[in-house]
């Protein structure tokens, strides 16, 4: 269409600039044997466990397809009742809300909590979902340096507003690195901001049972706001936060993804309801999946590549450059790992990067034979 010219010059930038993304193609239902999926955050294999399945069954022959309204209408059915519930208990808080997404979450809580006259100060990495709720909000962002909790005090210090909120990650998507997160807390709890910790990746693979690094910290008195998805280890689809009551009540009444949005479908909440019943019965698969990913990392590391300085089950090659990524990437696809090119908006130019997701379901074996690949392919590639 005339009106759309413009859009083929947009697209033929990014292309230039080795940022054009495109689909994928599809990933089949039943991985084959010979690829290894290393690009999914189904981090505890869930997604095909035959218990999940069942519950999300008898969830939706129970419930139906569909939750058919919002909350507030007539879409509040005793499973999301239920899967609250588990959250909250799961989470040790008082009270937790579910959302249609961990996106929604972010940009319905954050423009709730704050707004035009406020300051949010966010870690520079944080995940675009709350950069996006942030600049919704239209508070003032700030963002400190990665992980660094005297910036973050310097800027707290600094900044005037009406409200502040401090914005971070516990385990970050894209670097696999965890947050001082007790520092970062107390300098906020100085400042008398309120507390927003995404818990996206830590959920189900760190501390006890998989309740996440808030509660292992013992953090949940002075963290208002702990976000978590059931898109990841909870195999499933949705968004949560836990929070106390009071907050819980307020964000019913303030946040409009909640309000305007219909509610989650009945066999989501029942696939992760399943998936924190399982998670009960194995409360050392997490640790059992951050050992594994511990040795591939040293793997990788011992043979001069950078994986950064990450702990948990997300390991990133960074390679620095668009095209390196892309080539590196593909080359390992023909390998039959299932990887992508990580470039920038996604991450800061100049850290593009070859991300490895690694899941239960990759034996060690499966593992090491897999980092030799990647060796072999970096050195081929003159990356190391
Ligand atoms: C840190 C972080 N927060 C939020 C989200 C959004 O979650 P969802 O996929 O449930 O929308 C993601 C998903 O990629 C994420 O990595």
């Amino acid at each position: 269409m005339k009106n759309e010219r413009w859009i083929a010059d947009a697209l033929r930038q990014l292309s230039e600039q080795d940022l054009q993304r495109q689909l994928p193609p599809e990933t089949p239902p039943v991985p084959r044997r010979t690829t290894v999926n290393f690009s999914s955050n189904d981090y505890l294999g869930l997604r095909r466990n035959p218990d999940v399945i069942r519950t999300a069954m008898a969830y939706l022959r129970r419930f139906g397809t569909s939750a058919g309204a919002s909350r507030l209408l007539s879409g509040s059915l005793e499973c999301h009742r239920e899967l609250e519930e588990l959250l909250a208990q799961f989470k040790g808080y008082p009270a937790s809300l579910l959302f249609g997404s961990g996106y929604l979450a972010n940009c319905g809580v954050v423009p709730a909590l704050v707004g035009r006259g406020d300051v949010v100060v966010a870690d520079r990495l944080v995940h675009a979902s709350l950069v996006d709720s942030i600049l919704l909000s239209g508070a003032r962002l700030l963002r400190f340096r990665h992980n660094d909790p005297e910036h973050l005090d310097a800027l707290l210090d600094k900044s005037v507003g009406r409200r502040k909120l401090v914005v971070t990650e516990s385990v970050f998507s894209m670097d696999g690195d965890v947050a001082p997160l007790k520092e970062v807390v107390s300098v906020a709890v100085r400042h008398g901001a309120m507390v927003f910790v995404d818990e996206a990746h830590a959920t189900g693979i760190f501390g006890r049972e998989g309740s996440g690094l808030v509660c292992a910290e013992s953090l949940c008195e002075s963290v208002n706001i702990s976000m978590g998805t059931l898109s990841k280890a909870l195999a499933s689809y949705g968004g949560f936060v836990c929070c106390s009551s009071a907050m819980k009540d307020f964000l019913i009444n303030r946040a409009r993804t909640f309000i305007y949005s219909t509610a989650l479908p009945p066999p989501a909440a029942g696939a992760a309801i399943a998936a924190l019943k399982w998670l009960k019965r194995h409360p050392d698969a997490g640790s059992l999946l951050l050992r594994r990913a511990s040795l591939f990392r040293r793997r990788l590391a011992s043979a001069g590549l950078n994986v950064g300085s990450g702990q948990s089950q997300i390991v990133p090659l960074i390679v620095g450059d668009n095209q390196n990524a892309l080539v590196l990437a593909e080359r390992l696809r023909r390998e039959g790992l299932l990887v992508r090119a990580i470039r920038p908006p996604t991450v800061p130019p100049g850290t593009s990067r070859v991300r490895f997701s690694i899941t239960l379901q990759m034996s060690p074996e499966t593992l090491q034979e897999c980092a030799d690949i990647i060796i072999k392919a970096a050195q081929d590639i003159g990356l190391v």
